[in-house]
């Protein structure tokens, strides 16, 4: 677990770059390669939504020693993805861009191994949301079924 974490804690750790530029890179790609994605973000403040990817990052990469630390925060994060109205599967074409866009961003610093370790970590990443998703799915489930079964039966 902490292998596969290692590299990308450590090239977030010594990333040089600036963070909000590489998120706000990030979307502009997102939402260009896949404009059926724009409507999750019309009435939101995109500014805001960088900077907390941007703090995401930060925590990956002060965290990523702590892998249930950091399992509890993307689980939580998953949740609230739930409702937000995401589809899981568009989980996998936030991975895709933002590999990607590391990609273009680290230029001929972008190696194999980086890109194996990166989406390796994003992979467990998304397991970690995932679960959360699925538990805010189910109470919220369990919720309306509570409500329904006063109302009509
Ligand atoms: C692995 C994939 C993703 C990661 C790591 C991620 C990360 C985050 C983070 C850290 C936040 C702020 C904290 C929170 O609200 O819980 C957030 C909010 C949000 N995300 Fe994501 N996200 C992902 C995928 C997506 C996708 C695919 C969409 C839609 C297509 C999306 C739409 C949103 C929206 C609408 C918000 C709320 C913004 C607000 O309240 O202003 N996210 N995301």
């Amino acid at each position: 677990m902490l292998k596969k974490f290692e590299l990308v804690g450590k090239s977030l750790e010594e990333f040089q770059g600036n963070r909000l530029e590489f998120t706000s890179k990030f979307y502009e790609i997102l939402l260009t390669v896949h404009p059926e994605l724009r409507r999750f973000f019309n009435n939101k403040d995109l500014l805001k939504q960088k900077k907390m990817l941007s703090g995401l990052l930060i925590i990956i990469s002060r965290r990523w020693r702590q892998p249930e630390t950091l399992a509890s925060i993307l689980r939580r994060i998953g949740g609230n993805h739930f409702r937000y109205g995401v589809k899981p599967e568009y989980f996998t074409i936030f991975e895709e861009v933002f590999l990607m866009t590391l990609e273009i961003q680290m230029g001929s610093n972008w190696t194999e191994e980086m890109q194996q370790a990166w989406s390796q970590a994003f992979d467990e990443m998304i397991e970690w949301m995932l679960e959360g998703y699925e538990e805010e799915k189910n109470q919220t489930r369990s919720a309306a079924t509570f409500v329904l079964r006063h109302k009509f039966s």
